[in-house]
């Protein structure tokens, strides 16, 4: 029998605040370590200059977290993959650099990952009890910057079909979580209050855009106004509507996600359909999808909890895809802010 040889790769993510390490064999997780940056949530949003400064005392102690894990040593890598962007430039710089330093220092290569493309390949990762999408798939990306429906035709070969025109829905979380006094980020806790509330309780009107495209920013006007009118009214409005106003909130923004993707399924007749990013941890969201096996007879992809939110993990195995092509990158690569999903 012939015996695989184990390639083992090490990701590092470090594009906005959170600093993340992972190894990865042969496609399967061995570690995946991130640490949260805490110190933003009483600034209300991502402070650049303070998350690149943590990314900077971060990132040694998790990258060695994360092959001490993985049980490894690290002259047992093969490449490092980091995240190139898009991103914050001062956090893709530390995460950047040290790749390019580790990988010169191991004389091994280096990768660079296209953080979106993170979020989608992530159904890639091989876990027990886990099927990863056919292609083509339609993939719903949903995060702190971006709100696109992807189609996906092979690992490295995607279009966008749909975009957000302005906010991302991630924001449309937090900054309503904001206008309701909660910490950032506020999706979760969105998702936490929605819970014990009525999501009928308040109506919001969506928005009309053309054809796969999304808009959240006049979502978020529109909360602000009625809950400056109300707390005029009653200053402890929010205190005692909480729950129903996360529930409703939550419920208009799913209905447009769910609104644009079933146009999706039905313009391409592609009804293999995957989320992936940040908001996709949100649970109203994960069950809509789930119910839609049933109800629409799509096959649904749902990526674990923990490969959802930014992560190394993403990271790596965008790395190993391309570590089996031999797309490696030089020393010259630099971090970029911007990049979309199609850049490869
Ligand atoms: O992908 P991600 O970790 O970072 C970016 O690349 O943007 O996404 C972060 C976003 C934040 O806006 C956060 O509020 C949102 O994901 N998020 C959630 C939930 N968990 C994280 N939004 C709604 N419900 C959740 N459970
Ligand atoms: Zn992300």
């Amino acid at each position: 029998m012939i015996k695989h040889k184990s390639i083992y790769i090490l990701g590092i993510e470090s594009s906005c605040d959170d600093t993340s390490a992972s190894v990865i064999c042969n496609g399967k997780i061995l570690s995946n370590v991130v640490a949260n940056q805490e110190i933003h949530s009483k600034y209300g949003g991502v402070v650049p200059e303070l998350a690149s400064r943590a990314h900077q005392q971060n990132i040694v102690p998790v990258i060695q977290q994360a092959i001490q894990q993985a049980n490894i040593d690290k002259k047992d890598l093969n490449a490092i993959a980091f995240t190139r962007g898009p991103g914050l430039m001062g956090s893709l710089l530390v995460g950047t650099s040290f790749a390019k330093s580790l990988s010169l220092a191991l004389k091994i290569p280096l990768i660079a990952v296209n953080h979106m493309q993170g979020h989608v390949l992530a159904h890639f990762i091989k876990e027990e009890n886990y099927k990863s999408p056919p292609f083509p798939f339609l993939c719903l990306t949903i995060s702190g910057g971006h709100t696109q429906i992807v189609k996906i035709s092979n690992y490295f070969e995607m279009e966008v079909l749909g975009e957000t025109l302005d906010d991302a829905v991630g924001e449309a979380f937090d900054k309503s979580a904001k206008i309701l006094g909660l910490t950032y980020p506020g999706g979760p806790l969105i998702d936490k209050h929605a819970k014990l509330g009525n999501a009928k309780a308040f109506k919001f009107t969506k928005p009309k855009v053309d054809n796969l495209n999304f808009s959240f920013s006049g979502l978020k006007t529109a909360i602000l106004y009625f809950i400056q009118k109300k707390v005029k009214e009653n200053p402890t409005f929010i205190e005692e509507n909480l729950n129903d106003l996360c529930a409703s909130i939550q419920y208009t923004i799913v209905e447009i996600l769910f609104d644009k993707i079933k146009k999706a399924v039905n313009d391409t007749g592609i009804n293999h359909v995957a989320i992936a990013g940040g908001v996709s941890a949100n649970s109203e969201i994960r069950n809509v999808l789930k119910s839609y096996e049933e109800k629409l007879g799509w096959s649904t992809y749902i990526p674990k909890f923990e490969y959802t939110t930014d992560n190394a993990g993403m990271i790596a195995i965008v790395g190993y895809l391309k570590y089996l092509d031999h797309n490696f990158s030089d020393e010259k690569i630099t971090a970029t802010a911007r990049l979309k999903v199609t850049d490869n």
